[in-house]
């Protein structure tokens, strides 16, 4: 829990919303994925709400399915690009943190700085950067290379990458721009450092060609939780992204990551962790059950099937029928075996159809989901909240607009009325919203001196 006591609030926008049939959701908007209308209309609501923060997520290219599959599912299939929308977006709102996802396997850092900067300087503070180093194979083939880089090799270069972005943020001190017009002079040339960064991915000169941002530097945050990432994140995070599915695994998570900060020189609350929460809402329990089911009886049988496909580890379902039981020996793959055995357990165990299982599995998709009204939702976020796992959630509406809309009429006022989340903003930044502090630029104590070029060298600031 963090030492503020209380919760930090993302909401994660898909375009449509998190349940996999949200589109066909009569409170959802179809074609989401490009109206700026509607991100306009739900931005303005997580503000209402007083949300730290919007999210979105993003992947380079169409994602692989089967195709039949894939055409009647709206997930990572048509949408604006992150920072191109947060930009309009930014114009529109005042308060409500922006981030967006960058990918460090197909960017390259100067871009990443600069455009977050810039996202930064629009927004007047309130620009977040989610470092992820991307999952699937097709990215890779949209970027001139067949193969993804192998899991530890694109961590390494996550590392040395986020290392030339923050460089690449400080080369400008505060204060470097005079814009003196009667002196003539626009800037003090002592107060540009280039990088001169050589690494063993990149190779950057620098100065970025844009002052420091309002927040010194963007709030980066990283989402998912393999080993490797946690390494990462230790060192540069300041908001995490995660997914356990229980309470116990969510404190062993938050403990685990927190506990290694110390190496990096960092306190605990530098860092804020935020699982993923899907929570239907009614106004009683019954409602929200209610409304559970429909979504899920939104699901089209083939969207399910292909989803319970992928969790058996992508085992072919086509040859069976929807409304016959799974068959009684079905090849075993590299996925998790334990979800592998839950599945087709309870499969066998309430004699269900490849139908009904495929429909319970697509409507949870292996996330945290709970059904409940507003005070049953406040209560199992309390006590994430107050046992330590977690220093808020990241609010996955089911469907959009109508989801969001819930959680905010309903169970905001709730959790304001226990005390665990703010009334007003209080700050102008998402550092600020946040709790973070603004970093110092690595050179705001460097003293001028006369020796410095008006082209400078400058010191090394990579590594
Ligand atoms: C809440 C959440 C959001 C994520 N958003 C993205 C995303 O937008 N783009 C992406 O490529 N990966 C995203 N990921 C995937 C992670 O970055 C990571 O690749 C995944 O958790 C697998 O971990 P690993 O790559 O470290 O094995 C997200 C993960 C989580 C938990």
């Amino acid at each position: 829990m963090s030492s503020t006591s209380q919760m930090r609030l993302g909401a994660f926008f898909n375009p449509t919303g998190h349940h996999v049939a949200s589109w066909r959701h009569p409170r959802a908007q179809a074609d989401a994925g490009i109206n700026f209308k509607h991100y306009l209309e739900i931005t303005r609501t997580a503000e209402r709400g007083k949300f730290d923060m919007v999210f979105l997520a993003d992947n380079l290219g169409v994602r692989q399915a089967h195709i039949e599959a894939l055409s009647r599912s709206a997930q990572y299939i048509a949408n604006f690009e992150p920072i191109t929308l947060l930009s309009a977006l930014a114009t529109h709102t005042t308060h409500v943190g922006l981030v967006a996802t960058a990918s460090t396997s197909y960017n390259e850092p100067f871009h990443v700085a600069r455009k977050f900067a810039s996202l930064d300087h629009l927004s007047g503070g309130r620009a977040g950067w989610n470092l992820v180093t991307s999952g699937q194979e097709n990215e890779a083939r949209n970027f001139s290379r067949e193969k993804h880089y192998e899991h530890g090799e694109r961590y390494d270069r996550a590392r040395e990458f986020a290392r030339v972005v923050i460089g690449l943020w400080d080369t400008w001190e505060d204060d470097a721009f005079v814009r003196d017009k009667d002196t003539g002079q626009f800037f003090h040339p002592e107060k540009l450092h280039n990088l001169n960064h050589r690494g063993e991915h990149f190779s950057v000169l620098g100065a970025l060609n844009i002052p420091r941002c309002p927040q010194g530097r963007p709030v980066i945050v990283q989402a998912g939780g393999s080993e490797d990432m946690i390494g990462v994140a230790a060192e540069f995070a300041e908001v995490i992204f995660c997914a356990p599915l229980t309470l116990e695994a969510a404190q062993r998570f938050y403990a685990d990551i927190k506990g290694r900060l110390a190496q990096y020189g960092r306190a605990p609350d530098e860092m804020k962790i935020m699982p993923g929460l899907s929570a239907v809402i009614g106004r009683t329990d019954a409602e929200a059950q209610e409304n559970y089911q429909h979504l899920n009886s939104l699901i089209h049988p083939v969207v399910a099937r292909e989803i319970l496909s992928m969790v058996l580890g992508n085992v072919d379902l086509t040859p069976y029928p929807f409304d016959g039981p799974l068959p009684d020996t079905l090849p075993r793959s590299n996925a998790s075996q334990s979800i592998f055995q839950q599945v087709t357990e309870m499969a066998r165990r309430e004699n269900l159809t490849i139908r009904q299982v495929a429909t319970r599995v697509a409507g949870a998709r292996a996330k945290a989901v709970i059904y409940g009204s507003p005070q049953t939702i406040a209560d199992v976020m309390e006590e994430w909240f107050r046992k330590d796992g977690c220093d808020g959630f990241n609010i996955m509406p089911p469907f959009l607009p109508g989801g969001l809309d819930d959680f905010v009429d309903l169970v905001i006022p709730e959790l304001q009325r226990r005390g665990l989340f703010r009334t007003e903003y209080e700050g102008k930044t998402l550092r600020e919203n946040l709790g973070l502090k603004r970093p110092a630029s690595r050179y705001a104590r460097t003293a001028p001196t006369a020796s410095q070029s008006p082209l400078p060298r400058a010191a090394s600031a990579g590594g």
